[in-house]
């Protein structure tokens, strides 16, 4: 048996339902934000995520696929959306043009981390990003649609972290006290916080090693450095979350593990994805100048669809059910069978069945397992009367119907428990 790769999931028609239902969650929340869907590739030249995440940062240092293509170009499996919506947005002069643009993406991303529970190696974002706007309310445009698909889902156990990082302003002076009180510490900091300390200090108060958590407690604390107009900035995405009544936590350690960002960063928690955040994001008023792009602010956040999933595990989804499972004894039967199952599919109706006749029970098993509404029976009685039986398998109950309206009447029933189940 050849087996997939560590870190890399299949997922079955069982989890389907509530991946959809996720995602076209995700979708509709979308579309009324009015973030309109952008479908960017699974792998870009390696240089687009170097210069849009960041050289030092964990994600592009050492957790990129990458590879060489035939002519010797670097390329590399997205890690991320954000880079490669803004390398589109700056390539694309017709999007670029618009005063503000939101986007949003749904599709798979590859980091090449340690596996472990909601920690893979292909996993799936739904993320959005919103540019052309420097004032908070774009910020609070991308937490509040993020909020909003968790609600819809069902989640209620979480928090929303949020942080300012400043600018490059008034980023500096923080980062050089930082710099001065790790620099004092430096024997206590595990290997990676030394590198970090020389390349990019801001990352030690990301790190989870025990020994430099404790250290996080005294460091300098960024919400005394801001300038006047970062802390403005801060002051009202705060005014404007608590308008909404969407809860929020201060924490001034939230630095996230991506270079681009500036002023606000925000993580949605809930500990029981077994990682913790399950969507995050943050401005980045200077990625789309990297690109080559004319200065535009920028904000979005992307969300992990298995955590979402691992959160959900508990709540009760349905899975799709099928219209119809056709259960017949073969040979004539089957014909009729297969003749009725393509009308049932040509007026709309999902229905399916088996070609070799097995016994009746195990086609009613089958059945079961397909999660079907209704089941039509055809054995040599029905044959004999030019009837078809129809169970209704959520009621148990049965009934006869002849064959010539046996469609439309199916039709009927169909529509009608499919309303019911929506609540209709
Ligand atoms: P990120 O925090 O790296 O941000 O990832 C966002 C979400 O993707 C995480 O909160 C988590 O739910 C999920 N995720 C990340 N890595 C994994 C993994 N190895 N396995 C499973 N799920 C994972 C970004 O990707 C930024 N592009 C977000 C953003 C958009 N910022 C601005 N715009």
């Amino acid at each position: 048996m050849i087996s997939k790769p560590p870190g890399i999931e299949d997922v079955f028609p069982d989890t389907i339902a509530r991946w959809n239902f996720v995602t076209d969650t995700a979708r509709e929340v979308f579309r009324l934000f009015n973030i309109r869907e952008i479908i960017i590739p699974v792998m870009e030249f390696t240089e687009v995520f170097a210069r849009g995440i960041g050289d030092d940062t964990d994600i592009v240092s050492k957790e990129m696929f990458t590879f060489e293509d035939r002519g010797g170009r670097s390329l590399t499996l997205r890690p991320e959306g954000t880079a490669s919506v803004v390398r589109a947005y700056v390539e694309n002069g017709d999007y670029n043009r618009l005063s503000s643009c939101k986007l949003f993406y749904i599709g798979p991303m590859f980091r090449a981390e340690r596996p472990q529970k909601g920690r893979l190696r292909q996993f799936n974002q739904f993320g959005a990003e919103i540019f052309g706007s420097t004032h908070p309310y774009a910020d609070f445009e991308a937490i509040a649609s993020m909020n909003l698909i968790a609600k819809k889902i069902g989640l209620s156990d979480y928090t929303l972290f949020i942080n300012s990082i400043g600018c490059p302003a008034c980023r500096p002076a923080f980062i050089s006290d930082l710099t001065r009180y790790y620099e004092s510490k430096k024997s206590h900091l595990c290997a990676d916080c030394n590198r970090r300390l020389e390349k990019n200090p801001l990352r030690l108060l990301d790190c989870k090693v025990e020994s430099c958590i404790a250290l996080k407690h005294e460091a300098p604390v960024i919400a005394g450095y801001l300038c006047p107009s970062c802390a403005k900035h801060h002051d009202e995405l705060k005014t404007l979350l608590g308008e909404s009544a969407i809860f929020y936590t201060e924490n001034p350690l939230l630095v996230r593990g991506l270079d681009y960002y500036t002023r606000t960063t925000f993580e949605f928690v809930s500990g029981s994805t077994g990682q913790n955040a399950f969507a995050a994001g943050g401005r980045y008023d200077n990625l789309v100048e990297t690109f080559g792009g004319k200065p535009t602010p920028a904000v979005g956040f992307a969300a992990g669809i298995e955590r979402i999933l691992i959160l959900l595990e508990k709540t009760n989804i349905s899975p799709t059910p099928l219209d119809v499972y056709i259960v017949h004894s073969g040979n004539e039967a089957f014909t009729l069978a297969q003749k009725i199952t393509m009308e049932l599919r040509s007026n709309g109706i999902s229905a399916d069945l088996e070609a070799e006749a097995k016994g009746f029970k195990s086609q009613f098993k089958k059945a079961d397992r397909e999660h079907a509404r209704l089941v039509i029976i055809i054995g040599e009685d029905e044959l004999a009367s030019r009837t078809l039986s129809i169970k209704n398998m959520l009621s148990g109950t049965q009934e006869s119907v002849q064959i010539d309206d046996a469609v439309m009447h199916i039709k009927r029933v169909s529509e009608l428990i499919s309303g019911r189940q929506q609540g209709l």
